[in-house]
């Protein structure tokens, strides 16, 4: 092959669609749109808010909702918008990166935090935030098994200061691995955030392309809304990568970007996942039998020829519940022997958890 000459054409293809782009931003995941969609469901959750303003009583609100169901984009806007309306404050950590009470409690306040004990950071975290505030815990199902209690929660609900706890997750276990006292002081409302409608992904989409692009074709969005709703949980990343690829890479046609969409957005999950997680997955992916409990004696392998322990019986079959809400599995209950348990399938390309682990392991 003429490499000169194919660098060439390539650069020559790639100018032509990118002179579509106007601003490439709009393709950024963490990119908050001027005026997103809101949800009816977010209603709710501004009510709870305006109502804290008013009275300084608390209702903390349990978010839940699938991958790319714009809770993160919600919250990051609404923290924008509040402050400015109102006089609440809005604080922000994503338990993914701070993923412990103390963590959590460090990112907050001011200057160095080691050596510091949790009581301590909690009282500077008192003194910085007096004003009525909401204490915004994303990705809190990330938190560390080590931080079993997740004390930030009890230590939030129970303060004398006027704090409102709202947490987003993609699952409702993570309510039910509570311990009692917290949940009965926390005793958030859950608000289960839909999966999109086609028309709402529609309507997402044009507005990236009105913001974002020289020229589109609506029946391009809605064909991409259609196989978005259809095929995934309705995850919006997967809807404006596609559209992306749609747009610079326009002699490929909507479904292969779509695919090679989807592809590139459950490489990043997988990626995304602990050691453990990883390990789970990988043995499903290459159990002779797609039972749990097979699966587990694999993962089990695999984690001490790894040096690591494994999780017993009860927490594997958490981080399965964990893997099946992201959409990364499905849990298929069925009668073996007279008793029950559940098939595991891999909703995915087994070659990705495959690949993936060697990667990390070798
Ligand atoms: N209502 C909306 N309006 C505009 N853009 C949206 C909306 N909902 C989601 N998006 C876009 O879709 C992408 C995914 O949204 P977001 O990150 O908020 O999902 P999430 O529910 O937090 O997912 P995860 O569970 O993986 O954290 C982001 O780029 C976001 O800007
Ligand atoms: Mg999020």
């Amino acid at each position: 092959m003429d490499i000169a000459g194919y660098l060439e054409s390539q650069k020559e293809q790639l100018g032509k669609s990118t002179k579509q782009v106007k601003d490439f931003s709009v393709f950024d995941f963490n990119h908050v749109p001027d005026e997103p969609l809101i949800r009816e469901e977010c209603k709710e959750l501004i009510k709870e808010m305006l109502q804290f303003e008013i009275s300084g009583i608390a209702n903390h609100v349990s978010i839940i909702g699938s991958r790319g169901s714009g809770k993160t984009l919600m919250l990051k806007y609404l923290q924008g918008v509040i402050p400015t309306q109102t006089d609440l404050e809005i604080v922000y950590v994503n338990c993914r990166h701070h993923n412990t009470s103390f963590k959590i409690f460090s990112h907050l306040v001011d200057g160095p935090t080691a050596g510091a004990s949790l009581v301590e950071l909690y009282e500077r975290f008192l003194a910085k935030y007096q004003k009525k505030t909401v204490v915004v815990l994303d990705e809190i199902d990330l938190m560390s098994p080590k931080d079993k209690h997740r004390e930030v929660l009890y230590t939030l609900s129970r303060s004398e200061q006027p704090y409102m706890v709202v947490m987003l997750s993609n699952s409702p276990h993570v309510l039910k691995q509570l311990d009692a006292a917290t949940r009965s002081s926390l005793q958030p409302i859950p608000l289960h955030f839909k999966n999109y409608n086609a028309e709402q992904i529609q309507e997402i989409l044009h507005d990236r392309a009105q913001n974002g692009l020289r020229s589109w074709n609506r029946a391009t969005l809605a064909e991409i809304s259609a196989l978005t709703t259809r095929f995934t949980n309705s995850d919006a990343r997967v809807a404006i990568k596609t559209l992306k690829y749609v747009t610079i890479e326009p002699q490929e046609d909507i479904r292969s970007c779509f695919e090679r969409a989807r592809r590139d957005i459950v490489v990043d999950m997988v990626n995304d996942l602990s050691d453990g997680n990883l390990m789970i997955l990988w043995a499903a992916a290459t159990s002779k039998s797609d039972l749990a409990k097979p699966i587990y004696k694999r993962y089990c392998r695999f984690s001490l020829s790894q040096r690591e322990k494994p999780f017993s019986y009860v927490h594997f079959y958490s981080n399965l519940s964990y893997l099946q809400s992201s959409g990364l599995v499905a849990l298929i209950s069925t009668k073996v022997d007279r008793a029950y348990t559940n098939r595991v399938l891999l909703t995915f390309d087994k070659a990705i958890a495959v690949s993936l682990c060697e990667l990390r392991f070798g």
